[in-house]
């Protein structure tokens, strides 16, 4: 492998924190982080030729005017979970563009990202980037200690990450997806080998539908299909089941100015694992699978599995539905489940996640941003904040770390 970006991994993934840029020093934070990401170096990300990030374990909060490259920070971390990212962008979309006015000196390659997470079994050097090898081009490469990684599943094994940015603000008003993806990143953090298991349902989903759709309609091999899909496919909704009780229990009361929050997982193979054991939930998947194949194949999708399931969540205090909440009362929501997420991951895992909080303070009052502030402090989360005023941060100052973005460059502030 000599193509650009796997240079870049290897040239990244062996070098050090950068000496120019030296953590900020003041008082450790009252309980010790156990998970954090302590070292960043992007190539040809975005808006970024090179830079280079070194932090301690504590907060960082990253601000800049608008355009600055604040979220591309954060997308380049998310990089270090398995999916695609928060963006959720092709992966050649991320490919540094030169704008045809200001043409640089070397031309850009594909994209890389290097990082050092600190992390309670002690440091994980995690390298990824686009492989412009590959047939696609869309296929992201990934080393973790050096050695090369065959599944991003690898990634959970080692790194729990959450997000918030400013497009979840729907996440209670439009389809279902987001909300089963951010319920599969709150899996991750309990469940590692979840992440392998919704890979591997997913997969054998859609090698299913392109038989149907385009043949040939083998029975046997449809028959091995879908016997993957209802395997994982219940156990990829029971560890949702699992986490989503595990979650209820301790988001329904509020917690200081955030509101109680009631979770439940609606869906068929959901209801089924209610009333059977799992095996028989599997049984029951298959068939349905079996004889949906006709409609399936009609339609050009799959009527029935996890992939149909969905999270609701209610205001515990008002009873009403997230999606008939007012904007702020749903990011208050969003984030009440985050911190109870991160409460028992820290209670049971011994470390919260990673938290990226995309202009998290856009719909907190004052006083939902300090108890936010404080509650990351108290659980020893680092969060990577974005904002565009360092004054909206207040409160953080002793417990965190502040840059300032411009331009593609990083700076402390
Ligand atoms: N592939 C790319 N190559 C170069 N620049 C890019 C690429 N993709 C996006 N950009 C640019 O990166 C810039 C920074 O975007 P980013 O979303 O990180 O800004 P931000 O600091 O979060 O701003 P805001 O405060 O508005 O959210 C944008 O101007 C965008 O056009
Ligand atoms: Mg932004």
């Amino acid at each position: 492998m000599r193509d650009e970006a796997s240079i870049a991994l290897q040239m990244l993934a062996e070098r050090g924190a950068d000496p120019h840029i030296e953590p900020m020093t003041s008082p450790a934070p009252a309980v010790p982080v156990r998970l954090a990401v302590t070292r960043l170096a992007l190539t040809d990300f975005r808006g970024y030729a090179s830079a280079r990030l070194a932090v301690d374990e504590r907060s960082v909060v990253l601000t800049g005017a608008n355009g600055a490259g604040k979220t591309n920070l954060l997308e380049a971390i998310s990089f270090l979970a398995p999916g695609r990212g928060l963006r959720r962008a092709k992966l050649a979309e991320i490919d540094r563009r030169v704008p045809p006015a200001r043409p640089g000196p070397a031309a850009p390659g594909a994209w890389a990202v290097a990082a050092t997470v600190a992390t309670p079994k002690g440091p994980v050097q995690i390298g990824t980037g686009r492989d412009a090898e590959s047939d696609s081009g869309e296929r992201r490469l990934l080393r973790v200690d050096g050695a090369v990684a065959r599944s991003q599943a690898a990634l959970a094994e080692h790194v729990s990450l959450v997000w918030l940015t400013p497009q979840m603000d729907r996440l209670f008003l439009e389809g279902s997806a987001p909300r089963r993806r951010f319920l599969d990143r709150l899996v991750y953090g309990f469940d590692p080998a979840h992440a392998a298991r919704v890979g591997g349902y997913e997969q054998a989903m859609r090698e299913r539908a392109r038989l149907l759709r385009d043949g040939p309609a083998d029975p046997a091999w449809l028959d091995a299909l879908e016997q993957r899909m209802a395997e994982h496919g219940v156990a990829v909704a029971a560890a949702r089941r699992e986490v989503t009780a595990r979650l209820d229990a301790v988001c329904r009361e509020p917690h200081g100015p955030f509101p109680g929050a009631v979770l439940a997982l609606t869906g068929e193979v959901e209801r089924s694992l209610e009333q059977l054991p799992a095996l028989a939930a599997e049984g029951e998947l298959k068939r349905r699978l079996a004889a949906a194949r006709r409609l399936d194949g009609e339609s050009g999708t799959t009527l029935v599995g996890p992939h149909r399931g969905d999270l609701a969540v209610r205001h515990a205090g008002t009873g009403m539905a997230a999606a008939e909440c007012s904007t702020g009362e749903q990011k208050a929501l969003l984030v009440a489940v985050l911190l109870a997420q991160a409460r028992l991951q820290a209670e049971q895992r011994g470390a919260a996640p990673v938290m990226l909080l995309d202009e998290v303070t856009a719909h907190l009052d004052a006083g939902r941003r300090a108890a936010l502030f404080a509650e990351l402090v108290r659980l020893g989360v680092q969060a990577w904040l974005t904002g565009t005023e360092p004054a909206l941060f207040a409160g953080l100052e002793r417990h965190g770390q502040f840059f300032g973005v411009a331009d593609g460059t990083i700076a402390p502030r």
